[in-house]
This record gives C-alpha cells, structure tokens and sequence, in this order.
C-alpha cells in the first residue's frame, strides 16, 4: 500500500471512532474542521493529487474521495443524532400546571362591547335589534321623518354631502342619525314594534373633546296600538334600562322640545350618575346629565311608511351611546374612541 492510501485508511478509522463518541454539537465543529476542513489532512490529499502520476491518481484518487464521501455521511448522521440527544432532559422538563402562555389577539371596540351589553338589556325587555345602512338615502334620513324640504331644520343636522353619482337613483349622504332605520323597518314590518338600532353616525362637525364628525348613537322604537305605548312607557323603559346599564337607579327628567318626527318631543336627561344629583363638575351643578331626544312618533311619519293616520302610537328616542361610553368609563375625551390609539383600546 503506498502512502498515502495508508494515510487515507487512518484518518477514516480514527475519523470514525472520535465521530461515534461526540455528544455536542461544538466538538462535532471541531471533527468536522479536523476531518472535512480546507485544511484537514484529507483535503490536502485531495488537493495533492493532481501532483501525482496517472497511475498514482487512478488508485489514490478514488480511494480519497470514498473516504470523505463516507465521513460527509456519518458526519450528518452524526449532527442528525447529536440533535435528537442533545435535549438535556433535566432543564427542558415542561410543567404541565405552569400558567399557559397568552397569546396576543384583539378584542372588540368599546362601542361594540357596549352595544352588545345594551342589546342584552333590551333582550330581556323583549326588543330586537336592527341595523341600517351608513350610506343612506335622503329620504330616509329627512323627507320620511317629516323634515320638510329647504326647512330649517335639516340644518340641526349638520350633514356631510357627498357628491353623487350620475348613475344613483336617489340623493345619499351619510347618516346623520340611527332614526333612518326608524322608516327602513316600518316600511317592512308591521308594529307590534320594539326595536333598538345602534350604530354609526356622521355630522359634520369642528372636532374637539367633546365634538366627533363620527359616533355612535342607539335609537329605540316601540310602537302598537293607540292607547298600549304611552310616554309612561317610555319613561319606565328609559328608567329601567339607565337603571341596569349603570347597575344603580337612575331617575328620568323630560323636557319639551322640537324634533319633526316626534310629537311631542322631549330632551331627556338622566339624573347624574356621578353625584346623584347633589351636583357635581360633570353634570355642571345641575344634578342632571342631557342624554338624547325622544317623543311619540308623529303620525306624519307612520303616514310615510304606509300606516293609517290613528292606527298606531309609540315612542321613539335617539341616544348618544358614545356619550354612555364616556360616562360609564369616565373617558373625557371623545376623539379617543375612533383613534385607534391602541394604548386606549387595550384598557378595556
Ligand atoms: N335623531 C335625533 C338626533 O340625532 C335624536 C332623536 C330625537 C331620535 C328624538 C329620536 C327621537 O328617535 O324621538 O338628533
């Protein structure tokens, strides 16, 4: 056997015997660097053969490359091994009873936390609830509810116009308030009615912390026959439900005022949730928070859905329910909810 193919058997036999007892991965980096390197012994016979003779080359040659060929091999087996061992049982033990990991995931709005807890309150007071487009037609924002055209008071509303489409057969614009869905739902159901509709609304309005272009509002709308739903309905509904939204007694306090689909038509205000009407900064020593408009419904507007003037009575009211949101979570700052400030969100 000529030299160096007795070099090439040892270096297989020892590469083999040091590979079978290696337990970490940092001492196969050093076999692996020993055996396999650019400057390991093997490779340099590898690179010498090219100074061999042609007869030297075809029997060295072939032996040289068997012999990495087979220590590549092992020494993957031997990576593949040392991974599947090298887990130290005793500091990757799992406890089955530690706290789980959280997973981060979002959760609902506040508004949406709200709606829901509002539309539970009203399930059990036997209301539904029903929903509306944001992008509604004039009609059903104004002309149905009885605000005649060019009167002044579409201008309460301070509406955002869009610019209409050639194509669109009715004038739209952006809600600006949930009574739309007051006509929506007349028009395809007969009372008796009790709804609620929260939702989103748009005015167009000068920002600031208590003034948003867009928020919440929830109307409520209960309707049968002459006689069954009086304002004494509505101030009981009202007062049960502020009573369990804020889970303490809440007292009602109406006072006239002008909406053209109410008749007549109430502001309403609750009393102060924070000093029970002792007087605070919040309800400006007044004892009273102003929470919406309500009314009984004009028979105008059933007119407009297609009930007989006289067939039926009701109540409706359009409350601010991002107003509740400030109040029941003390938020002073209305921009807040539709900011997307995560720092905000996660708070609830
Ligand atoms: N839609 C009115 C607004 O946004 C609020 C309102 C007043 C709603 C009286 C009603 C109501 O249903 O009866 O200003």
């Amino acid at each position: 056997m000529s030299m160096p193919q007795a070099k090439i058997a040892t270096l297989l036999g020892e590469g083999k015997k040091e590979l079978a007892s290696i337990k970490d991965a940092s001492t196969l980096l050093t076999w692996e660097t020993k055996y396999l390197g650019r400057k390991s012994e093997l490779n340099e016979i590898l690179k010498g053969l090219k100074d061999l003779s042609p007869e030297e080359k075809r029997l060295v040659g072939p032996v040289a490359q068997h012999a990495r060929e087979t220590l590549t091999t092992l020494h993957q087996e031997a990576a593949k091994r040392i991974e599947r061992e090298g887990v130290d049982w005793d500091k990757e033990w799992i406890d089955v009873t530690a706290p789980g990991e959280r997973i981060p995931a979002g959760h609902l709005h506040p508004i949406t936390l709200l709606e829901n807890e509002i539309a539970d309150i009203f399930a059990s007071l036997g209301f539904g609830v029903w929903d509306g487009p944001e992008l509604e037609m004039e009609q059903n924002n104004f002309d149905s509810l009885n605000f005649p055209k060019d009167h002044p008071a579409r201008d309460m509303q301070d509406t955002f116009w869009v610019k209409q489409d050639k194509h669109w057969k009715h004038t739209y614009l952006p809600r600006t308030h949930t009574s739309t869905v007051q006509v929506r739902y007349m028009q395809e159901h007969k009372p008796p009615i009790r709804i609620i509709v929260p939702g989103r609304i748009f005015r167009n309005e000068a920002t600031d912390a208590s003034h948003e272009h867009t928020f919440h509002q929830f109307e409520c709308l209960m309707v049968d026959e002459p006689g069954k739903v009086t304002v004494a309905t509505f101030k009981y509904i009202a007062e049960t439900f502020f009573s369990r939204f804020f889970g303490k007694k809440i007292d009602i306090r109406l006072r006239p005022s002008y909406f053209p689909f109410t008749e007549p038509s109430f502001e309403f205000d609750i009393s102060c949730v924070l000093c029970e009407r002792k007087g605070c900064s919040v309800c400006q020593q007044t004892g009273w928070l102003e929470i919406g408009g309500a009314g009984m419904v004009n028979q105008k507007v059933f007119e407009s859905v297609g009930y007989k003037r006289g067939a039926y009575q009701g109540f409706a009211w359009g409350f601010g329910l991002t107003r509740l949101a400030m109040m029941k979570y003390k938020i002073t700052d209305i921009r807040l909810f539709m900011s997307g400030d995560l720092r905000f969100l996660k708070q609830f």
